[in-house]
């Protein structure tokens, strides 16, 4: 499973990079409000740094201008996925900028339904939103384990890349059902790494290590 970093703050991105820990980025406007910068020139600086696809978001609404806001983004760099939202005017717009050999990210979806839909429209990624249904008492798991159905019975080749992730249990359970990617915040990710037996094991083996008086580097 692919780990996108879902922010739009440099810093984040890039300590994370270093740890080889990023298959691409994904940002949306109100991760644009939160780094408080240009979106032109921070996406820029992201797709400079990354390597993988970085989603930057359309704003407009009616198709035609959703086009011309994406093509513009993609003008950015090589490795922008445009990002456009899960309505009938955002499926159009996905149809127009993969035929112009963009990627595209279909984002707030929350449905297998709607998952479709953008597999049919050439959307290179779905973005299904998990915490946002837990919100609501749905379980957002379960929509990722049926959009990989969906997509595995017909091959299409659209990635789920599982949005909305709130906790490492979120991360776990998309790589068992089979997401393609997840998109998390780079506090999540830092998480993964947190165990309270390997803390307790590495207290114990330095404890005795020091009692050898050895060292390994002569
Ligand atoms: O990738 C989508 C994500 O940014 C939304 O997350 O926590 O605001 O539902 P959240």
């Amino acid at each position: 499973m692919k780990f996108f970093v879902d922010t739009a703050d440099v810093s984040a991105i890039s300590e994370l990079n270093g740890l080889g820990m990023v298959d691409g980025v994904t940002t949306n406007p109100s991760l644009i409000l939160k780094a408080g910068r240009d979106i032109r020139e921070v996406t820029r600086e992201i797709c400079a740094l990354v390597d993988g696809p970085v989603s930057a978001e359309v704003v407009a609404t009616d198709s035609a201008s959703m086009i011309q806001e994406g093509r513009s983004l993609a003008e950015i760099a090589d490795n922008i996925a445009v990002k456009v939202p899960m309505t009938w005017d955002g499926l159009k717009a996905c149809r127009t900028l993969a035929d112009d050999g963009c990627m595209v990210n279909v984002t707030l979806c929350f449905s297998a339904n709607q998952a479709l839909l953008a597999a049919k429209a050439g959307a290179s990624f779905i973005s299904p939103f998990i915490g946002r249904l837990d919100d609501i008492n749905l379980d957002g798991l379960d929509l990722i384990g049926d959009i990989r159905l969906v997509y595995d019975n017909y091959g299409f080749e659209t990635e789920i890349l599982a949005a909305s992730i709130r906790s490492v249990n979120h991360i776990a359970e998309c790589a068992r059902i089979g997401a393609d990617v997840a998109t998390a915040p780079p506090g999540v990710i830092r998480k993964l790494v947190d165990h309270p037996l390997t803390d307790r094991g590495m207290e114990s083996f330095l404890a005795d290590w020091a009692k050898t008086g050895q060292n390994i580097v002569p």
